[in-house]
């Protein structure tokens, strides 16, 4: 096999196909991580491995793989659960897009599949949300298909080993094409799914995109680059200021209804959330804390300052407690608001901020995890989105 490069023609020739192969098959082996989806043969938890594991870190998904499967154990469980409920189990995952096209496909193979995720990768394109990225990798994984998976980090493995540095812009389409093309020549036709995942591994775990550990490499007696390779500087971060309101109250209605006859009212905690419209091009109908009509908070009133990433912007939040009765003024005239019982917001499809905010001032448990804020193992911009 014979692929172009614009410092001069690489040969692939079997030979080296056969080694990079076996190197690549006999690192997994021994050095793959021992990650809750890879225990499982069902392509329903495959599936959600795989939309979880875009854009997000092994280590947050682990943890949030398991609370879903079981909240969701089954495809059909997942189709029949309502959309809000699917976005509160997602919630501080980010890229909440992702879980609403996750349910949506759910409920598509329930009602037009019998409930049975179609097996081809070809099949799983057309359902709604399922892009070339997640579709090959559940044909391969679950379904032995021989189709090659290509991330952000097959994509930097193949690129420094092909040593394509100055030929093809990093990505690009055209590197997207050439890579898939190599990493299909090079699969393992017996193993797959192992194939793609060792592919994955690999970038993810060791030819890292800074300091990579090129030392442990299978591929570095053949790799024509042997460390970093020279990348185009990042788009600068965007800033944004913005300014939220915590308005928490004691309600003693709803604690004299509920414990009527048991004494001393003990008051509920509340806190005043807003939907955002279901129109929003970013997080439609979740919940937020309501936004200020002024960015600038007087040092008295600031209750803290907060910074979040999404994408390519920085927020900078400020957090302004506000007292019941000066929400109408201080707060921009928004979207259905509710005061929530604190013990009932965390189970909520709250907004990665609101979540984080909420937890920092302590009014939900510490699990409530922060978001996170960086690419994860697979950067799939394609089928990934802000919402
Ligand atoms: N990144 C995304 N999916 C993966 C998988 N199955 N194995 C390793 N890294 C991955």
């Amino acid at each position: 096999m014979t692929y172009s490069n614009p410092m001069g023609r690489v040969e692939w020739e079997a030979e080296k196909i056969v080694r990079l192969r076996r190197m690549l098959m006999a690192w997994y082996e021994r050095s793959h991580r021992d990650l809750p989806w890879r225990k499982s043969s069902d392509p329903y938890a495959i599936w959600v491995s795989e939309v979880m594991l875009q854009q997000t870190r092994v280590a947050v998904v682990e943890e949030r793989f398991k609370a879903f499967l079981e909240r969701f154990p089954t495809l059909s469980s997942l189709a029949a659960a309502p959309e809000q409920e699917v976005l509160a189990v997602w919630s501080g995952l980010g890229y909440y897009r992702r879980a609403r096209m996750l349910h949506r496909a759910a409920q598509f193979v329930v009602a037009n599949c019998a409930g049975v995720l179609p097996q081809s990768s070809t099949e799983l394109r057309l359902l709604p949300g399922i892009g070339a990225y997640t579709a090959a990798a559940i044909a391969s994984i679950a379904f032995g298909e021989c189709v090659a998976v290509v991330d952000g980090n097959v994509e930097r493995v193949l690129y420094r080993v092909a040593g394509w540095e100055t030929g093809v812009r990093a990505g690009s389409a055209a590197l997207k094409r050439k890579v898939t093309e190599l990493a299909g020549g090079l699969m393992d036709r017996e193993r797959p799914g192992d194939f793609n995942q060792a592919l994955m591994e690999l970038g993810a775990t060791v030819c890292l995109p800074r300091n990579p550990l090129c030392l442990v490499c299978p591929f570095s007696p053949d790799c024509h680059t042997r460390g970093e390779h020279r990348r185009p500087p990042r788009p600068p971060m965007l800033s944004r200021e913005v300014a939220h309101a915590l308005a928490v109250r004691t309600n003693y209605t709803t604690a004299k209804g509920r414990g009527a006859g048991k004494g001393r009212a003990r008051g509920v905690r509340e806190v005043l959330l807003e939907q955002r419209p279901a129109s929003a091009t970013v997080m439609p109908s979740m919940w937020e804390l309501p936004q200020l009509r002024e960015t600038a908070v007087p040092d008295k009133q600031l209750l803290m300052a907060v910074r979040h990433a999404i994408m390519q912007v920085n927020y900078y939040v400020r957090i302004r407690t506000v007292a019941e009765d000066k929400v109408d003024v201080l707060t921009q005239a928004g979207g259905a608001r509710r005061w929530v019982p604190l013990r009932d917001a965390g189970a909520m499809a709250l907004t990665g901020l609101a979540r984080k905010v909420l937890t920092r001032a302590r009014l939900l448990p510490a699990e409530s995890l922060d978001p996170p804020e960086d690419v994860g193992t697979s950067a799939q911009k394609t089928e990934a989105d802000a919402g």
